[in-house]
C-alpha cells in the first residue's frame, strides 16, 4: 500500500482539488479549538501525514502550538515547509517513527486509512507511547470497514483500508485511549464520510 500512496501522492494533484483554502471549515476549526483548549500553553503537536501543512498546522502555529509534520510525499513536505515557517516537517512513514521526545498531542487527518488496517491497533500503541501523561490525539478514521481503491484519485492510483467505526472504538480503548468526542463528518453514501475522533491517553 505505501508504494502506491507515495506515489499517488507525488503524481497526482491533492492539494489542487482538496487544499484550496488555507483556513479550516467550520467543524475542522470547532476540533482544532476544542483540542487546543485541553493542552497546556505553547504545547508540541505531532501531526501523522500533515500534507502541505495548511489548513492545520498553520492553524495551530498561528494558536501558539508549535508543531512536527511527518509526510510520505516528499513533494507534500516540500510545499508544507513554504506554507508553515515555524514547524518542522520530516518526510517519512508515520507508522515507523522513532522520536526520543514525547508530545502533548498527536493529530492525523485523513491519512490513517493510507495504512493496512491490520497495523491500525499497533499505531494506536505508538500513538499512546509518544504522548506525555493524558496527552491526546484528534485523528479523522475510515468508515467502510474494508479495502478500497480507485485507479484515478486526483490523477493518480490511490488505495485506501479502513475499520468500521465501532470497531475503532473497542481498538482505541484496548490501546489505552478514553474516548471525549466522537462525530461523523458526511454521512453513509457520501463521498466524504469520516470518523473523527478527539480522545485522551488513561
Ligand atoms: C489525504 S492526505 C491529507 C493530508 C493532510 N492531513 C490534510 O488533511 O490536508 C493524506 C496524507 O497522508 C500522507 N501519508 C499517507 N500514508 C503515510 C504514511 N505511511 N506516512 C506518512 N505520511 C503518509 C500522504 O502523503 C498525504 O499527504
Amino acid at each position: 500500500m505505501r508504494k502506491i500512496v507515495e506515489e499517488g501522492y507525488e503524481k497526482g494533484d491533492y492539494a489542487g482539488t482538496f487544499r484550496i483554502s488555507d483556513k479550516p471549515n467550520e467543524m475542522e476549526e470547532g476540533f482544532l479549538k476544542k483540542l487546543i483548549k485541553l493542552l497546556p500553553k505553547n504545547p508540541h503537536i505531532l501531526d501523522f501525514g500533515c500534507g502541505i501543512g495548511v489548513p492545520f498546522d498553520k492553524y495551530l502555529d498561528d494558536h501558539g502550538c508549535k508543531v512536527t509534520g511527518i509526510d510520505i510525499s516528499q513533494k507534500h513536505i516540500n510545499e508544507a515547509k513554504k506554507n508553515v515557517h515555524n514547524a518542522k516537517f520530516i518526510k517519512g512513514d508515520f507508522s515507523k517513527t522513532d522520536f526520543q521526545e514525547t508530545f502533548d498531542a498527536i493529530i492525523s487527518f485523513y491519512a490513517i486509512f493510507h495504512i493496512p488496517r491490520e497495523e491500525h491497533k499497533e499505531l494506536f500503541l505508538n500513538m499512546a507511547d509518544l504522548l506525555k501523561k493524558e496527552g491526546k490525539i484528534l485523528i479523522t478514521l475510515g468508515t467502510s470497514g474494508s479495502y478500497g481503491e480507485e485507479e484515478n484519485w486526483c490523477g493518480a492510483k490511490m488505495v485506501w483500508s479502513t475499520y468500521k467505526p465501532e470497531m475503532y472504538k473497542k481498538l482505541l480503548d484496548e490501546t489505552g485511549f478514553k474516548i471525549l468526542e466522537a462525530t461523523f463528518e458526511g454521512k453513509q453514501g457520501d463521498k466524504e464520510y469520516h470518523f473523527w475522533v478527539l480522545a485522551q491517553k488513561k
